[in-house]
């Protein structure tokens, strides 16, 4: 594995392994031995905004003996139009690896192929890859390992988002039932369908029909980063599909609610259920540590 640019690019076997891995350096946490980015520097380029993501990778980079750097994309030459290709073309003589959150998927990846160092996807408008590992570390945890293979896991209100997609692409690499309820324009389109080509992805407008039997029901903001100005516009629609008391009547026994944050209370999801279900997700952000951690160290072997 050279880059983590996508769900879309990584194979089911690729995604097992670094969960293991991960599962391994959250227990091993404070007693490692081996430093593989030992003299390395790794840099941070966002874009948008980020409090999980650039403190568990500036955490994770440390601890595995390297050094990060963070750019915000405003203090660089970036925000003044140089070119993504010629900024990769620098920094690739220079650090050994780069964490990039930005807008557009094609820019981690021209920064991929013209830097020729080690790159992460730390989200685009496309992916969240980071954020899946750490979800699927934490649903193996509380649920053991595999145990996705015989779940189904919901998705509701923009199912057709960073997130969304990331959820759509881990269902397809490691098989199991995605039912995604949502207002029909936060649907995946016929294209994204038929390029997953996968049937155990459910879309619906029903979100009782999305959430029955539901093992983990997921959410998000409605309105993610780079969108706000169709706030208002968009909201309305989205209210049936809140995560709330009622609608999680429907969902399976045993059932956990996950949030990747941040949330928006009264929104996507209720205070009363966010704080019910605290501990899954504030794991799922304490484990973007031990997730990124596993994607550092197996892509510094590479
Ligand atoms: N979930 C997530 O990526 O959070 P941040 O935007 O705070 O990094
Ligand atoms: N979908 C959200 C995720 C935030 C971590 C966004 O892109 O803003």
């Amino acid at each position: 594995m050279k880059n983590l640019l996508s769900i879309e690019e990584l194979t089911g076997d690729h995604m097992k392994q670094l969960l293991a891995l991960g599962h391994r350096l959250k227990a091993e946490r404070g007693r490692h031995t081996v430093q593989p980015l030992a003299g390395q520097t790794w840099a941070l380029i966002f874009s948008k905004s980020s409090t999980r993501t650039r403190v568990s990778f500036e955490v994770g980079v440390s601890e595995l003996g390297g050094r990060p750097m963070f750019l915000s994309t405003r203090d660089t030459q970036l925000g003044r139009g140089e070119p993504v290709r010629d900024t990769a073309r620098v920094l690739g003589r220079m650090v050994h690896g780069a964490i990039i959150r930005t807008y557009e998927q094609s820019n981690v990846q021209e920064f991929a192929k013209f830097s020729g160092i080690p790159t992460i996807n730390a989200l685009t408008d496309q992916e969240h890859p980071c954020q899946i590992l750490a979800d699927l570390l934490t649903l193996e945890e509380l649920y053991g390992v595999g145990a996705w293979k015989n779940m189904k896991i919901a998705f509701l209100g923009d199912t057709d988002n960073n997130m969304g997609r990331s959820w759509m692409w881990a269902a397809k690499r490691l098989g199991f039932t995605l039912a995604l309820g949502g207002p029909q324009q936060a649907l995946p389109s016929a294209e994204l369908l038929a390029r997953l080509d996968y049937p155990d992805i459910i879309c619906t407008t029903d979100p009782v029909e999305a959430v029955s039997g539901a093992t983990v029901v997921n959410t998000d903001t409605w309105i993610s980063m780079g969108q706000e100005a169709e706030k208002g516009t968009k909201e309305k629609a989205f209210f049936p599909y809140q995560v709330n008391r009622e609608l999680l009547e429907h969902a399976a026994a045993g059932h956990s609610v996950f949030h990747c944050l941040p949330a928006y209370r009264g929104y996507e999801i209720t205070d009363e259920v966010l704080e019910k279900h605290a501990n899954a997700i504030f794991t799922e952000a304490e484990n973007r540590l031990h997730a990124q951690k596993a994607v550092l160290y197996t892509l510094a072997q590479s």
